[in-house]
């Protein structure tokens, strides 16, 4: 059996993906880079900084910002996206999340957060959550960011397990590869277009009971 499940957040805790990615549309908007959503696939998980500088390459604008205008750019997004989350509640957290929490500290399992993002303690404050994580992985303390495994070691590590001996809830491209890396068993929220044919996937994060999980554990 499974002892610990890793989460990311944008995307599988709550639709934060979205707001990702408007917040970096209008970004891009404004500097004159057409980005779409197919595009912004390669963004989901990724860090705010390597986020900035697949967007640049996009629109071959890579060259043209001194560091303190790259550091200027990626503050104006997280201005865009800390406005639009301040009203995230508990009514945002997605179907069957809750219960899922609930069932897994019910069942002794631990719960950690393993997020690229630096919004993600107060996203679980704003969505009454917090008490439900055992630990969480602070990604400035990684060296590498998805698609490497680090944010995951990490946050296996926090709650004192391998992560071979978890399960990693992922939305994302980048991040489905990081858990692949160290070792925990993925799930995918998503389509096997985005994500692959080749682990176990929800369409609707409703179907990650822990029995579901158990049954993945199990194959
Ligand atoms: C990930 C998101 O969870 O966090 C990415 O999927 C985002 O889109 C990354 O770039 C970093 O987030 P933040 O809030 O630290 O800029
Ligand atoms: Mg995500």
């Amino acid at each position: 059996m499974f002892k610990g499940v890793l989460f990311d957040l944008d995307g599988v805790i709550t639709d934060t993906a979205e707001y990702h990615y408007l917040a970096w549309k209008k970004l891009a908007d404004d500097l004159g880079i057409s980005i779409d959503r197919q595009f912004n696939e390669k963004l989901k998980g990724v860090s705010r900084e390597d986020s900035l500088r697949l967007i640049l390459a996009h629109g071959n604008r890579e060259n043209d910002f001194s560091q303190a205008a790259f550091t200027e750019l990626a503050k104006t997004k997280n201005d865009h996206y800390v406005e639009m989350i301040q009203s995230v509640s508990p009514k945002d957290v997605y179907p069957g999340i809750l219960e899922l929490l609930k069932s897994l500290k019910h069942a002794g399992i631990k719960i950690s957060l393993a997020s690229a993002s630096k919004n993600g303690p107060f996203l679980l404050e704003q969505m009454q959550l917090t008490a439900y994580f055992d630990g969480i992985a602070d990604p400035a303390a990684v060296q590498a960011g998805k698609p490497a495994p680090d944010i995951f070691n990490l946050a296996a590590q926090v709650i004192g397990l391998k992560p071979e001996e978890c399960i990693g809830i992922e939305d994302a491209q980048a991040g489905i590869r990081a858990i692949k890396a160290s070792g925990a068993l993925p799930i995918g929220v998503g389509k096997a277009e985005q994500l692959g044919t080749d682990i176990p996937l929800v369409e609707s994060t409703s179907e990650l009971t822990i029995a579901f999980l158990e049954k993945q554990w199990a194959n």
